[in-house]
């Protein structure tokens, strides 16, 4: 099995779009209502991560790190600057997604750190992610990453308000890898 942690480039739209519409589905379905979930499909996907990944090569605002098992992604982190300054945290991860059959193996942390080491690099010291509230799985992952809840906040998908919860780390020099 050859395991690779390396930037995304143009050609990985398509096994992101994947590994985003696997996971929506494997995780959110009854958290998030049926019609939206229903409605996610790759060939739309696929065009929005090409876009993100054309836009994170331009600018370098942003990052994107996919994970790879064998030529076959499995597993994505992105994210940048946060995205509301109404939370003291400079960096923000606004999505990480692992295929349902590689859970737990490991792929989260490491790309988790990918993040951090990148943010660091760029001089932000601290960092958010925002999770559905409902999503226990992904909490008790952020916890045993040493995450701090801070709050809660209201997030629109397709046509309904869901609360996510905000969990914080205030010095990412002191990130438990
Ligand atoms: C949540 C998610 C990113 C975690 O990644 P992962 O690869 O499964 O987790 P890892 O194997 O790297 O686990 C890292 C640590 O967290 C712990 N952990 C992970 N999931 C856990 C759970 N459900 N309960 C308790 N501990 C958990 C692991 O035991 C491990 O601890 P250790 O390193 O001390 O042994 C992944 O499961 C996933 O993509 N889930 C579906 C999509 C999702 O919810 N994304 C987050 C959206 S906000």
């Amino acid at each position: 099995m050859q395991i690779i942690l390396r930037e995304a480039t143009a050609s990985d739209a398509r096994g992101i779009a994947r590994v985003h519409v696997e996971s929506w589905k494997t995780t959110y379905r009854g958290l998030i209502a049926d019609e939206y979930i229903d409605s996610i499909f790759y060939a739309d996907r696929e065009q929005l991560w090409a876009k993100l990944i054309n836009f994170y090569e331009e600018t370098k605002q942003g990052f994107l790190f996919v994970a790879s098992v064998d030529d076959e992604i499995v597993g994505f982190v992105s994210g940048g600057r946060s995205r509301d300054d109404s939370w003291e945290f400079e960096g923000e991860v606004t999505g990480l997604y692992i295929l349902k059959q590689y859970q737990r193996m490991g792929f989260g942390r490491r790309l988790m750190n990918a993040a951090v080491s990148r943010l660091l690099e760029a001089g932000v010291s601290s960092m958010s992610i925002w999770v559905l509230e409902g999503n226990d799985n992904a909490i008790k992952f952020y916890e045993r990453l040493g995450g701090r809840r801070i709050g809660t906040t209201q997030r629109k998908v397709g046509n309904k308000f869901y609360t996510v919860i905000g969990y914080g780390w205030d010095d990412l020099q002191a990130f438990s890898r």
